[in-house]
């Protein structure tokens, strides 16, 4: 587990490592530029698509998709556990790795700090709700539907319009400022100091299943932007490794032997007061491996409901083959456009959301629905991308049964012969290595959001540009979301950043895969054009976040309009006109 070695000691071990070398001692590699070349070992190749990079010290295949550092390449290559490659590589460099039980307490002591004073600050926020001078924040949560009992048990709060109200309550609560600042609950100023981050916003604690607070997201009052602000990745709090709502709905998870997952605080709040309690949110991302291995310990079966626009679609389509992989049964159900759990619950009460849980469509059907509107059945092309993508899925369960019902299925649907996807979906099976990737030369990441990866590891002094203009969230791509944000810490904190210490800092499968694709694509930017492409890029990501916005909503307003809300069609033409101005 890379928690217990520390992540400095890790660096300094890829310093001194030579990934060429490395690799070289396993597989021939043949110079090619400044990169070198070889056959893919993971997988069956006839010419080389396997890259190592020394100035990067990375490697990946554009065959099979594998990338990684040289711990990853031992892992997989010699398949080496973690610690087992750590102190592999560690003999070969000479770096003396520390006692693990001293770290292990010094790590434990951070932990248990940082709670506490997440605790303390929580303990603040929810106080301040309950003061008369806050009524405005109380008044907004009831009228959006929240009781008192509500509140209570998830502890929401409020940030008050201050900027040092929560530092002075923690000072004078003998909070060490360094803890605090390590919470992410202050920043520190220009002049000296520190101040809140969180200001004049809606407090919604997230809690591990222990039910210790590990950070917050933070909302505002109106329809101003950015609508959540959330706490940034800590110790306790690694984005992805959570799920919003867990310690109160476990039980219920179990008892039902089912967790509805959803996208969004209330989304997950409103349900779970109305009486369904085996509810969760992923706060606004695909699902990822971990928050899936955490429901695992409650049930295999999971229905998804996610907004009923172009965002909560590709969301729920990206989380499927990862559910498919840890043997999950997967559901899911829809909802009209432009409703969310939360909207659909104030709208039509909790047993129309009960039955739309109890309509959820098999994984299968919803893929294959999705799809079946996005291409043309119809057409020769639309038939093979229609298949490809369904049989990326198919090939996943472990079930011959099932796979062969599957076949059949889609055979009849887009009317060709079982034979034919026969025939495919053994050319996708990738013979050595079973839990790989799809093998395909296609890139899989947005090459607008890729670009930018390059860049900010190529030329540092790109950062503090797409920091200026972009978030973290603004990245479709909620992997790439994930790697932008630790660039951003490290930039931050003025640190160095190398791709293959980047690999080891942010978890996730997909992860050393967009950064062997971003550090090795052709795309190669001249010292001349770099600024320029460098805005265009920015411009891009930036437009392209409006515009799914803008969509999202104009779909929102029509079903209000439609249902004749006028309160929130209202709020949403005003958030609407705010977002045309602020994107001019
Ligand atoms: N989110 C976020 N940062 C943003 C926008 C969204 O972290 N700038 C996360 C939040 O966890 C949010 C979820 O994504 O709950 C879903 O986003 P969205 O659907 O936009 O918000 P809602 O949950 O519907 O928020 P609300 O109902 O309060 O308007
Ligand atoms: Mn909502």
């Amino acid at each position: 587990m890379p928690g217990l070695i520390p992540e400095a000691v890790l660096e300094e071990i890829l310093s001194r490592v030579d990934i060429v070398e490395l690799i070289a001692g396993y597989i021939p590699l043949k110079r090619a530029g400044k990169n070198f070349k070889a056959v893919c070992p993971f997988h069956h190749e006839k010419t080389p698509s396997f890259m190592v990079s020394s100035e990067r010290q990375i490697y990946h295949c554009f065959g099979c998709g594998e990338s990684g550092n040289a711990f990853k390449f031992l892992i997989r290559h010699e398949r080496m556990e973690f610690p087992e490659a750590v102190d592999f590589l560690a003999k070969k460099t000479g770096v003396i790795l520390p006692q693990s039980i001293p770290q292990d307490r010094k790590t434990v002591n951070q932990s248990i700090q940082l709670y506490k004073v997440n605790e303390l600050a929580c303990s603040f926020y929810t106080q301040n709700l309950r003061n008369p001078e806050h009524v405005d924040a109380k008044r907004y949560l009831r009228e959006r539907g929240l009781t008192d009992e509500t509140l209570a048990l998830f502890s929401l709060g409020y940030a008050v319009k201050k900027w040092d109200a929560l530092v002075s309550f923690l000072r004078q609560k003998k909070a060490p400022l360094q803890v605090i600042e390590n919470a992410g609950l202050v920043l520190p100023k220009d002049t000296g100091g520190y101040y809140d981050r969180f200001r004049n916003r809606l407090i919604f604690p997230i809690k591990d299943v222990k039910s210790r607070v590990i950070g917050f997201g933070a909302r505002v009052l109106d329809e101003s932007l950015p609508k959540y602000i959330n706490s940034p990745e800590t110790p306790v709090y690694v984005k992805g490794k959570n799920l919003f709502g867990l310690d109160l709905a476990k039980e219920h998870i179990r008892d039902n032997d089912c967790a509805v997952i959803v996208e969004g605080y209330l989304d997950c709040i409103i349900p779970y007061q109305y009486g369904i309690m085996n509810v969760v949110a992923s706060l606004g991302t695909a699902l990822t491996v971990e928050q899936i291995r955490l429901l695992k310990r409650y049930t295999h079966q999971v229905v998804m409901i996610y907004d009923a626009d172009n965002a909560g679609e590709l969301a729920t389509l990206r989380s499927f083959d990862l559910l498919i992989d840890e043997d999950m049964r997967v559901k899911v159900a829809s909802l009209p456009q432009g409703f969310d759990p939360d909207t659909f619950v104030r709208q039509y009460g909790i047993q129309a959301f009960r039955d739309r849980i109890d309509a959820a469509e098999d994984l299968f059907d919803y893929k294959l629905s999705v799809l079946l509107t996005r291409y043309r059945p119809k057409d020769v092309h639309g038939k093979a991308q229609i298949s490809t993508l369904m049989l990326s899925t198919i090939q996943r369960f472990k079930n011959a049964v099932m796979r062969t019902e599957y076949i059949k299925q889609l055979a009849q649907v887009l009317d060709i012969r079982e034979e034919a996807l026969w025939q495919e979906i053994r050319k996708l099976k990738s013979p050595s290595v079973s839990t790989q990737e799809v093998p395909s030369a296609a890139l899989c990441t947005n090459p607008t959001e890729r670009l930018l990866v390059k860049l900010m590891l190529e030329v540092p002094d790109c950062i503090r540009r797409v920091k200026e203009l972009l978030e973290p969230s603004d990245f479709q791509d909620a992997q790439i979301g994930r790697i932008v944000s630790v660039i951003f810490d490290l930039a931050e904190q003025d640190k160095p950043i190398a791709a293959n210490c980047l690999v080891n800092s942010v978890e996730g499968e997909g992860i050393s895969k967009i950064i062997g694709e971003s550090v090795f694509s052709p795309d190669e930017v001249s010292i001349e054009d770099r600024d320029r492409i460098l805005d265009d890029c920015i411009q891009r990501i930036r437009n392209q976040g409006t515009r799914l916005k803008r969509q999202s909503l104009h779909e929102q307003i029509k079903a209000a309009q439609h249902l004749g809300d006028d309160e929130r069609l209202q709020s949403l033409m005003r958030e609407f006109h705010h977002l045309v101005r602020s994107s001019q």
